[in-house]
This record gives structure tokens, C-alpha cells and sequence, in this order.
């Protein structure tokens, strides 16, 4: 693991969006996995701004999403299709055919994960997948309790996402309870996986992701296992771990030569 702690938020999400960019500019149809969530809606902001500066296209990036609500159609201002139609697809220029995401409105959304799997599999797989964390250290939708040899499935939300997430909606009764997301075996199998943290709310999550014992009670500690994770933090997310002072001797400021 990579654990890089920059000084502030804006720094981080900077160093982020740029290894996004720049795996793009080294292979024009990378396989990208993206994220959802307010943490990464600056990322999208910055790779919107490279796109219009015509520093960097995006037409033959295939890009899979990590999962979806279950009863939202696409169309539906809250899914997750919607967003990052909102957020980056409609903003650049994302060939919609090659934009993957679980289809929450599918007739049979166990079928429909199968699927998904399926596709990500035959594409050849992620190049590199942006990840943030919940609260409670879900990757995903994968909460706590998810296996760590899990695939793409339908999930059950822990009551602590539905109320972090019903900022996103007018009532809390409208977030849905279910939902597809990719497995942590189907994370675990991209090429790099890409996290980024800010925030003194995430401090907790990202301590046990990082410092604490591999397990399922952590979603994020399967990272561990993973041999290119690199972990984007500011400060404040960094605030809990143990071993700060190592991190910032090895990458000052979070610098390293290429993410
Ligand atoms: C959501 C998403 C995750 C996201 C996480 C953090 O529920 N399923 O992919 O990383 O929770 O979201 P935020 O960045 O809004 O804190």
C-alpha cells in the first residue's frame, strides 16, 4: 500500500484526477473503474477541465462503474447512470457505449450482476479503479461483514450509508435499500486500485483500512492484499493513523515520482 497524505483536500483530489488523466494519456482506452460519492465529484471537475483545455480525450476510455442503486431507472436524478452523466460522461467526451453500470432497474438484479461480472471480465478487466470509502470502511457497497472473495451481487445497505446518503435525496425514506455493487474479489482483480479519503469523518474508516487487521468487519483493509493500492488522504483523514510520521518520511507531502 501507498499511503500518501497531501496537505490539504484540493491537493489530494489534484493528485488523483491527475494519474487518472495521465493513465489515459498513456493508453487512450484504459479501463477505468469510477466511484460515486461527494469526494469524487472534484475528481470529475478536474478531468472535465483537462478535457475542455484539450489536454486529454476521453473517447475510448471504457468506463465501469462499481455499483448502483436497485430500483432507481437510469434516468432517475439520484442513480448513479445519472450522476456521473451529470458529473463527467455528458461533460466530456465518454462515448456512451463504452459507460458501464449496473442496471438497478433491471427485471432480475441477481441476473443482472452476473452479468455485469461478466462484462467487466470479457473487456479484459480495469486498468484502474477509483475508489472512496464509506464511514464505516465499505469499498463500493460493500459493507461490513461483505466477503472479501465476494463478486458482483445485490447488497443490502447498512443503515449508517442510508443516513449518509440521504443528503443526496429529498427524504430518507426515498434512498433505496438495495443495491449492485461490484465484489471486493472484483476490485481486488483491477490492475491498480486508486483510493482517495478526505475529511475528519473518514479518519476512523481509513485507520482500520490501513493500520487494522485484514478482515471483513473493514471492506477496505481487503486493500491490504492488493499490490498497487495507492491511498490519497488530506490531513484530517489521515488524523488517526498510527504510524503518520512514516508515511510523510517516505512521500513528503505525499510526493512520489508517478502515482
Ligand atoms: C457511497 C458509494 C461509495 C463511496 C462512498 C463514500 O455510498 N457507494 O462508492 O465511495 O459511499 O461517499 P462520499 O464520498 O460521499 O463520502
Amino acid at each position: 500500500m501507498k499511503v500518501l497524505i497531501f496537505k490539504s483536500p484540493e491537493d489530494a483530489t489534484e493528485a488523483v484526477a491527475a494519474s487518472l488523466i495521465g493513465q489515459v494519456l498513456d493508453k487512450p482506452d484504459a479501463s477505468l473503474g469510477f466511484a460515486t460519492g461527494g469526494t469524487a465529484e472534484p475528481v470529475y471537475d478536474l478531468m472535465v477541465s483537462a478535457f475542455e483545455k484539450g489536454k486529454v480525450s476521453f473517447r475510448k476510455v471504457r468506463a465501469f462503474n462499481l455499483d448502483e442503486y436497485i430500483g432507481l431507472t437510469p434516468d432517475h436524478p439520484m442513480s448513479y447512470r445519472c450522476y456521473m452523466r451529470r458529473h463527467l460522461f455528458d461533460r466530456t467526451d465518454f462515448q456512451p457505449e463504452n459507460t458501464h453500470i449496473p442496471k438497478g432497474d433491471a427485471q432480475d438484479p441477481a441476473v443482472e450482476a452476473v452479468r455485469y461480472e461478466e462484462e467487466i471480465d470479457r473487456s479484459g478487466g480495469i486498468d484502474c479503479q477509483l475508489l472512496g470509502i464509506g464511514e464505516n470502511g465499505h469499498i463500493g457497497f460493500n459493507e461490513p461483514t461483505s466477503s472479501l472473495s465476494s463478486r458482483t451481487r445485490v447488497k443490502t445497505l447498512a443503515r449508517g450509508t442510508v443516513e449518509a446518503n440521504s443528503r443526496f435525496f429529498d427524504r430518507i425514506e426515498d434512498v433505496p435499500r438495495l443495491c449492485i455493487t461490484m465484489g471486493i474479489a472484483t476490485i481486488l482483480g483491477s490492475r491498480k486500485c486508486l483510493l482517495l479519503a478526505t475529511g475528519k469523518r473518514k479518519a476512523g474508516a481509513v485507520a482500520k483500512m490501513i493500520e487494522g487487521p485484514l478482515a471483513a468487519i473493514c471492506p477496505a483493509s481487503a486493500l491490504q492484499m492488493h499490490s498497487n493500492a495507492v491511498i490519497c488522504l488530506d490531513e484530517a483523514a489521515a488524523g488517526e493513523l498510527n504510524l503518520r510520521a512514516y508515511y510523510l518520511d517516505v512521500h513528503p507531502d505525499g510526493k512520489v515520482a508517478a502515482l
